[in-house]
């Protein structure tokens, strides 16, 4: 009888050991594996992220060391990871490609690092990210399709950065967000700012800290948002830049010349007509 009840409760036995070694084995010096998802390697000064962690890691904690770099690679090996806090490292820039397996990741914490730019597309497999915090950096330079697919976000941080202006063709991809933070850069309000101040006025219910809070570059004068109005930016709306200059004349040219065959061709159709055609006046006469 004994031998028996062995024999079936040792894989059960030897499976747990197995699920016991690897955390202790696999979990990286300087950081603590609190369980087999969730691993803590804050405030260590590392110079960059522990090479291999257990594989099933949900949720990674690296905030406050000196990690210059996300490893290109790390969605391809930790595809579960939902929850990325990277807050206040060393990093200057996303490598591209970085996150094309993130597809689970829910929340990712880049703030007070030194990222200077975001290039079109760069979180466009997080899909289902909801909090994106890119905080005390230095951006500079954010493209247009930056935040491309990100349908699930609520809530995005750029505050205290370095951007003078920022195209709301990066902001209207954001179908799902709620919250946002603009304040703490250098704003010009110049025609360019004019459509992002429009849509600031009416999404200022998504400022998590108000209008007030963001001012704008006029003439080096800093200038708080809610004392401007649209009548500040009046002037904008008829200004047109080169390219719009150049396609209504170019329209305008491309008409006259179809206008100009047109009539032509109708003037052409008309008299043949005429000629080819007996006309009725005749052939009531002919009657
Ligand atoms: C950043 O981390 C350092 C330690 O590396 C710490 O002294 C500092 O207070 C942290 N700053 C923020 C804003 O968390
Ligand atoms: C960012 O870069 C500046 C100068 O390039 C440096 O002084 C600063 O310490 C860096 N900050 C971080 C968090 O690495
Ligand atoms: C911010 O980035 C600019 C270049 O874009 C650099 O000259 C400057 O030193 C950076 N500032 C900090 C505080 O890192």
């Amino acid at each position: 009888m004994l031998p028996c009840f062995l024999i079936l409760i040792s894989p059960l036995f030897c499976f747990s050991c197995l699920l016991m070694l690897p955390l202790g084995l696999l979990c990286p010096s300087l950081c603590v594996c609190m369980d087999y998802h969730t691993i803590d390697c804050r405030d260590q000064g590392l110079p960059s992220l522990p090479s291999s962690f257990p594989l099933d890691v949900r949720k990674l904690l690296a905030a406050n060391n000196n990690i210059q770099t996300i490893p290109a690679d790390l969605f391809l090996f930790y595809g579960d990871l939902l929850y990325l806090d990277l807050k206040n490292n060393s990093l200057t820039s996303i490598e591209e490609g970085t996150f094309s397996s993130s597809s689970r990741l829910l929340y990712l914490d880049l703030s007070y690092n030194n990222l200077t730019q975001l290039e079109a597309g760069v979180f466009k497999s997080a899909e289902k990210l909801v909090k994106l915090s890119l905080g005390n950096n230095n951006l500079s330079q954010v493209h247009d399709a930056a935040f491309e697919n990100l349908n699930s976000l609520q809530v995005l941080e750029l505050n205290d950065n370095n951007l003078q202006s920022l195209s709301v063709t990066a902001l209207k991809e954001l179908k799902s967000l709620r919250t946002i933070r603009l304040e703490g850069n250098p704003w010009i309000c110049d025609c360019d700012f004019a459509n992002l101040f429009f849509w600031i006025d009416e999404n200022s219910n998504k400022l998590q800290k108000g209008v007030e809070e963001i001012q704008c570059i006029l003439e080096d004068r800093k200038i708080f948002l809610h004392e401007l109005s649209d009548i500040s930016f009046r002037n904008c709306k008829y200004r047109m830049s080169i390219t719009d200059f150049l396609i209504i004349i170019f329209s305008g040219v491309a008409v006259s010349i179809a206008a100009i065959f047109s009539s032509f061709f109708l003037a052409t159709t008309v008299h043949c007509f005429q000629r080819c055609a007996p006309s009725k006046e005749e052939d009531e006469d002919d009657d």
